[in-house]
């Protein structure tokens, strides 16, 4: 049987080929969710990294639209990218609802702008504070159809946690959990790993491991954990 890793991206060159012509062939993204990602990139440099990239985001649209998804959690907006992504998909949907989590009030004033530019602000809702206490009251709005899990490393199995114990999943809906990879340091941490020198990262490596271990224990759900992006798990409640 064949390698899966090298087949497709032989070297970084050829991969970042491949991601073009992929994202080239796939669901655009509409030209104002792209500016708005140029637009993060320019204001806030290095931090804009935490976006999901525009590949990602073509991923996610379609996502929705396959799905057939209406009513979508995110945990963790950050300025808004991803939620817009959602919101292209939702917006000519009756009864299409985002509601989006974020602890930073600075990144939410750029979130909440981009919505009403975008002529989404109808469709998405933005709360902030710790997606922790957020969720809690949530209740009443669910149960969601799909959850986008793109916050603190630190709080994937709590937040998962709690969207089980509260129902905030439907039965046949999907977590789609991000980063759960993270930089592959979750496999391999050792310094055959390039990134075992960003320790930032490797903190989260414990907990991502909790996480990906429960998903892959737990009898209420079913996974598949795909070596995409920075690893993204696909998680169906049963
Ligand atoms: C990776 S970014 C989200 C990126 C976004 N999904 C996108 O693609 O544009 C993670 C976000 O989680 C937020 N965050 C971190 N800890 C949090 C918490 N305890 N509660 C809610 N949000 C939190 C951060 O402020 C940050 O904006």
């Amino acid at each position: 049987m064949k390698e899966e890793f090298d087949v497709l991206n032989p070297n970084k060159a050829v991969s970042a080929a491949v991601f073009k012509y992929c994202r080239d062939r796939s669901v655009p993204l509409p030209d104002h969710i792209s500016r708005h990602a140029a637009i993060t990139e320019r204001e806030l440099g290095e931090d804009s990294e935490m976006m999901v990239s525009r590949l990602q985001a073509q991923y996610l649209l379609w996502t929705v639209r396959s799905l057939k998804a209406k009513k979508i959690l995110e945990i963790g907006c950050f300025t808004g990218f991803s939620a817009l992504a959602f919101a292209e998909s939702l917006k000519d949907v009756e009864g299409a609802k985002i509601i989006t989590l974020d602890i930073n009030p600075e990144t939410a004033k750029i979130a909440r702008k981009a919505f009403k530019d975008a002529g989404v602000d109808h469709i998405v809702s933005l709360i902030v504070g710790p997606a922790k206490e957020t969720l809690a009251g949530l209740v009443d709005e669910g149960p969601f159809d799909l959850v986008f899990l793109d916050a603190d490393k630190e709080g994937y199995v709590g937040y998962y946690g709690i969207i089980m114990e509260l129902g905030l999943l439907r039965k046949d809906g999907i977590l789609i959990a991000d980063n759960v990879l993270k930089r592959s340091l979750v496999v391999d941490a050792s310094e055959a790993n390039p990134h075992s020198s960003d320790k930032n990262a490797c903190s989260r490596v414990p907990h991502l491991q909790e996480f990906n271990d429960l998903m892959a224990t737990d009898k209420r759900v079913e996974t598949f954990l795909l070596p995409v992006f920075d690893g993204l798990s696909l998680v169906r409640v049963l």
